[in-house]
């Protein structure tokens, strides 16, 4: 599919018929609860839930086999997704239609899952790694640190052993006030970084009380949806929690982060890019949307989708208030064709959301995987 973006950055699109990248959230529940997660975190949105959902396994299969001919790329996403009682036939389905897969986790589980992951030849797969032991323990948990680099060294051997090139294994790091500080030292002192592929520093991402309302208003205003928003307040902060931090340490770390890379060979990102004193001002400042590589429109919901849990479908990702439909009791590519999805591209067209900064969409080419 060709996405062009016109002198005023509405994109206008050749050729809607599938999308070419699917997220598939494979269930809400997870075994840890990190400080910042916008799920299960101090704020997070699932807390309060009495019942947690997942993907029907019947339901992701046909949603696979739907999309089989445009071969789209799927990221697989939670709660945890190693705990999806049907992950390895999930993965199964996709090798067997051939298509590649990726997947966030928080690698408490990769250890005994790692035979398998490599045995269905998924394409990346990304552990949340936030500091140093005591850093990533005080942010996800006691235990955690440890168990997640076992599970990479586990991955990294096996799939040396056997000679092959995937998966390709990589550290995802969420900046926080809590882990700001120690970039440096994790990948310095305490991982091997010869033994990964690529590293993600990534800025927690939030958005203000203002604009929770704003996007409230637009959700009514604009798509008739009278809701609390409640999946998108698990994002909220305030901006004094971000104010101690020390920009020009952080931007200092980074660089040196992105030399090292450069050194070893290591695939670098960073969500927004160049982190430098001014963007981490900007960002923390809740300001993000005037980085100078921040999306004026953004084109994913031409390009991809997301089904959550509960089956709802949205392009937002892990944004999951606007729904697009069910896939429950409609098929995926229905509702990528259907009306709703046809308003929310028009409204996206001309405008962008509140939540925006807060998505790494925003930040992200439709290129990179
Ligand atoms: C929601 S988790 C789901 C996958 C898995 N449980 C994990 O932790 O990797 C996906 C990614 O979001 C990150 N994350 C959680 N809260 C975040 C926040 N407020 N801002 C940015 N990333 C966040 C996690 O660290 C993880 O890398
Ligand atoms: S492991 Fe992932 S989903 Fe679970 S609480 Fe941590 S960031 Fe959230
Ligand atoms: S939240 Fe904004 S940047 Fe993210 S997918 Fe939606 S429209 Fe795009």
């Amino acid at each position: 599919m060709a996405i062009q973006i016109n002198k005023e950055g509405v994109p206008s699109v050749i050729n809607t018929s599938t999308p070419r990248w699917i997220w598939l959230q494979l269930l809400e529940a997870c075994n840890l609860r990190c400080k910042m997660c916008y799920e299960w975190g101090d704020n997070g949105a699932y807390k309060e839930r009495p019942v947690l959902a997942q993907l029907d396994i019947n339901v992701v299969k046909q949603i696979i086999e739907d999309c089989s001919h445009a071969k789209p790329y799927y990221d697989l996403f939670g709660g945890e997704p190693l705990m999806y009682k049907h992950f390895d036939e999930v993965l199964e389905t996709l090798k067997y239609y051939g298509s590649q897969v990726a997947f966030p986790t928080n690698g408490t589980l990769l250890e005994k899952k790692a035979e398998t992951i490599i045995e269905h030849g998924a394409h990346r797969v990304w552990v949340s790694m936030d500091g140093p032991e005591e850093i990533n323990d005080a942010q996800r948990g006691p235990g955690v640190f440890k168990k997640a680099r076992r599970g990479i060294e586990k991955l990294f051997d096996l799939r040396e052993a056997k000679g092959l090139e995937f998966p390709k294994v990589g550290i995802i790091f969420i900046i926080t006030p809590l882990t700001y500080m120690h970039v440096e030292r994790l990948f310095f002192e305490h991982i091997d970084i010869t033994k990964l592929d690529h590293i993600s520093l990534e800025f927690q991402s939030f958005i203000t009380p203002e604009d929770h309302v704003e996007y409230r208003n637009i959700l009514k205003n604009n798509f008739n949806l009278d809701t609390n928003a409640q999946v998108s307040n698990g994002f909220v902060r305030k901006l004094s929690e971000f104010s101690e931090m020390d920009r020009k340490e952080l931007s200092r770390q980074v660089r040196n982060i992105e030399r090292y890379c450069q050194e070893k060979g290591v695939y670098f990102n960073a969500y927004p890019q160049n982190m430098t004193e001014e963007t981490i001002e900007l960002y923390f400042s809740g300001n993000s949307h005037e980085l100078s590589h921040a999306k004026k429109r953004c084109e994913f919901p031409w390009l991809s989708t997301e089904i959550n849990a509960r089956g709802d479908v949205t392009s937002c990702h892990a944004f999951y208030d606007l729904t697009l439909g069910n896939v429950n009791e409609e098929r995926l590519l229905d509702i990528w064709k259907g009306p709703r999805y046809k308003e929310y591209r028009n409204y996206l067209k001309r405008n962008s959301f509140p939540i925006c900064q807060a998505c790494c969409l925003n930040f992200k080419t439709k290129t990179e995987k």
